[in-house]
């Protein structure tokens, strides 16, 4: 028998997880006579020693669920709650590790998850990751599974909303997820037609968006599709989050920044609901929102991503089997290629602002919101 390897998925779930399980399980075994187990709950299984035996039986049939077999959580290895207290548990996690007589430990997660696999690699445990994230936001590669899934979703949705929009004469305001990177609903909104794109990397007027929807009235378009990504923040809510992020970096502490910052963030929880009232008040015509939620990330994965999920899988087999790790398995120029942790964690793939999607929306006559 070759080697051991350990699999485990972390942050939030997205499509195409399974299949990337599937991809590394099958061919580490069957290309590369490896023992798979993948422990349960993210790293909380490791600390745990919580894990299935991954063989032939535990990977057949996964390939088209949603979700992951192996379930997930946002926990970080040095920083996991143990019985109510916040502990430290990278040393315990590489005892279970060795332990187990495992050669390597394969992460599918997004970039939280590589921060924390480069925190574990540091203790001189053989770790890779995997990018997935219906984000699109992991530095360093191309795409991450769980993306494409979630664009079609986030699509469809806003194809739907046309029918209704343009029926009542509305206002649509549909929140897209997409963390602080506006990929999800820069691509759903050029897929779907939106009349207003509003990104994260890009803070908007909202009556610069007033305007570009009364400019649609007056040219006889009496509804309006206005897609936001759910990191998206007006000029003035970037100013002061900038305020806010000066005095933490200056460590003023009087009123406490940090607190001023957790305030601020769960305002934003409700800046959709906010944007459609103030777009009423400014256009005169009704609003409605859409908050698309987890929905865009549940669910059976498109073809596209359980293509890459399984390339970028069988690709981390192999590499367990060159004796590589301290890397991300990630996809460049349609080639799979292993990128040194340091490069990545930490990182984030922010949507450029020349990038050819925002250009081809202005070139449209679509509302950026600036
Ligand atoms: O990272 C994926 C993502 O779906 C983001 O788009 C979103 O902000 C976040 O996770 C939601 O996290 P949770 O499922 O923990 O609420």
């Amino acid at each position: 028998m070759g080697k051991s390897i350990g699999i485990l998925t972390a942050g939030g779930d997205s499509p195409g997880l399974n299949a990337a399980i599937r991809g590394i399980g099958k061919s580490a075994i069957r290309t590369h006579e490896m023992n798979v187990v993948g422990f349960k709950d993210g790293f909380r299984g490791l600390m745990q020693q919580r894990y299935i035996r991954l063989d032939g039986d535990a990977l057949s049939g996964i390939l088209t669920k949603g979700g992951t077999i192996l379930g997930t959580s946002r926990e970080k290895p040095h920083r996991m709650d143990v019985g109510g207290t916040v502990m430290d548990m990278r040393d315990s996690m590489v005892e279970n590790f060795k332990a187990l007589g495992l050669d390597a430990l394969v992460c599918l997660g997004g970039g939280g998850t590589a921060r924390n696999a480069l925190r574990l690699s540091q203790r001189d445990m053989p770790v890779l990751t995997v990018p997935k994230t219906i984000d699109n936001d992991v530095y360093g590669t191309d795409q991450s599974f769980g993306f494409d899934t979630a664009l079609n979703i986030a699509s469809e949705a806003i194809d739907r909303l046309h029918s209704t929009a343009h029926s009542h004469h509305r206002i649509m305001v549909v929140e897209v997820m997409g963390h602080n990177a506006g990929w999800l609903a820069l691509g759903s909104g050029l897929a779907g037609g939106g009349d207003v794109i509003l990104i994260p990397e890009i803070p908007y007027e909202v009556e610069s968006v007033a305007d570009s929807i009364m400019g649609r009235k007056s040219a006889g378009s009496t509804f309006s599709i206005v897609v936001v990504s759910e990191g998206a923040l007006s000029v003035p809510d970037t100013e002061r989050r900038r305020q806010i992020q000066r005095r933490i970096d200056d460590g003023d502490d009087d009123p406490d920044p940090a607190a001023e910052m957790e305030a601020f963030a769960d305002e934003q929880t409700t800046s959709t609901e906010r944007l459609a009232e103030q777009l009423e008040k400014l256009t005169n015509l009704e609003a409605r929102v859409t908050i698309l939620g987890h929905v865009q990330r549940g669910g059976t994965p498109s073809p596209a991503d359980r293509v890459l999920a399984t390339r970028l899988g069988t690709s981390a087999a192999q590499l367990v089997a060159d004796g590589v790790s301290g890397v991300m398995v990630a996809m460049r120029n349609d080639e799979v290629v292993p990128v040194p942790l340091e490069d990545v964690a930490g990182k984030r793939r922010a949507v450029p602002l020349d990038h050819p999607w925002i250009v081809s929306a202005r070139s449209l006559g679509v509302s950026m919101g600036d």
